[in-house]
């Protein structure tokens, strides 16, 4: 790496901010030795509700468990059929097929990369039960909209959060429009564990019962097993770390919207770049700051090779991945979705970005354009 290298994320700066917190909790989880359930995890799990407006938070191994988890738990049956967005990471639709249903995608809009609600309407037959609306990139997806056809239809909505902890849609928060949301703690989302974390809110107790039961082999308590379910569990370690966390949240998405604010001014007439487009109404969290370029496999080169990192997410839509050539779709029927997939580029966003570092990398990028 030279002079002006700037990593993608920077997990280990983030740490050195809360270090002595981190290690006392880890220290305090050892030395209870409280390492499944208990007081840290139920800790979190009531933090967490607290912090995104919901009434009961079921944590869990990992965000695609947690979209498992509620989508079975919603009852899906064989033949069902789930519409979601052409343009997310894969567990966002994989997780349709391990509940039991069947996945129909939708393209996005042209603008948020989110689905397109105008869209939706058109999928819906008489085997749908719900859509699976992804925040992508942190930006609210359109949920007046969505919850409308919803509602119309009598259609559940499972909000995948993944990427969008705290972001407002309307001044109201993401998660607490549908049946149920799921969040990722994965070590580089704007909340991160220290490995693997995931949890399901919502306001429905029937619902938040039969996905606590679920994810713990079917029952609540030991050897009481009501039902078959699974083993996802968010260990006390992770909790602990979550907890030390989750204050800082707020004022870590603060600075995410701030280091995008500034790539917004830097980039603004950099030729060849689109910056990303905050629809009115949305508060976007940032976790991704995703520009467009029609060179943008170049542009991505010419930024390593100055020691930037870069992510493509993601380099093909979900209904193009070779796992769902079964389904024979063609790009002219998710064109948005077909035309970003080459054209997207993540570049790095992170709370603890210095200036100099969100200067390097504009400029980087504007020594390409010229
Ligand atoms: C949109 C989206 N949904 C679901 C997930 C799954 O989360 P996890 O990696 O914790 O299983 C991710 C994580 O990358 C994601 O970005």
């Amino acid at each position: 790496m030279n002079n002006s290298s700037v990593p993608f994320a920077d997990l280990h700066a983030q740490y050195l901010t809360i270090k002595d917190g981190i290690d006392t909790a880890i220290a305090d989880v050892i030395r209870t030795s409280a390492f499944i359930r208990g007081p840290y995890v139920e800790r979190f799990e009531s933090e967490f509700s607290v912090a995104v407006g919901a009434k009961h938070c079921v944590s869990c191994g990992n965000g695609t468990d947690s979209l498992y988890i509620a989508m079975h738990s919603l009852g899906i049956k064989p033949g069902d059929q789930v519409i979601t967005t052409a343009h997310s990471w894969i567990s966002t639709s994989e997780t349709i097929a391990q509940a039991g249903g069947e996945v129909v995608f939708c393209d996005t809009d042209a603008l948020s990369y989110t689905i397109d609600p105008a869209q939706i309407e058109s999928k819906i037959t008489s085997r749908t039960v719900g859509i699976v609306p992804v925040h992508l990139f942190g930006q609210p997806a359109d949920m007046d909209a969505i919850m409308a056809i919803a509602r119309k239809h009598k259609l559940w909505v499972v909000e995948d959060c993944a990427q969008a902890h705290l972001a407002r849609y309307k001044g109201r928060l993401v998660g607490s429009f549908g049946d149920a949301a799921s969040y990722s703690f994965y070590p580089g989302k704007n909340l991160g564990a220290m490995g693997d974390a995931g949890a399901i809110t919502t306001n429905d107790e029937g619902l938040a019962k039969r996905m606590a039961m679920f994810a713990r082999h079917g029952g609540l308590k030991k050897g009481d097993h009501q039902i078959e379910g699974i083993n996802s569990r968010l260990d006390g370690l992770q909790a602990a770390v979550l907890s030390v966390k989750l204050p800082h949240l707020t004022s870590w998405t603060r600075k995410r919207q701030q280091v995008a604010a500034r790539y917004d001014a830097l980039l603004a007439e950099t030729p060849g770049v689109t910056c990303p487009i905050t629809l009115s109404g949305r508060e976007h969290v940032y976790h991704l700051y995703v520009i467009q370029h029609e060179q943008r496999d170049s542009l991505a080169q010419h930024l390593n090779e100055r020691g930037i990192q870069t992510v493509i997410s993601y380099p093909v839509a979900l209904p193009f991945l070779p796992c769902y050539s079964r389904l024979g779709h063609r790009p002219e029927d998710f064109p948005n979705a077909y035309r970003n997939q080459s054209r997207i580029l993540s570049i790095p966003i992170f709370p603890e970005m210095t200036d100099g570092q969100i200067i390097a990398v504009a400029a980087a990028i504007s020594e390409f354009a010229v």
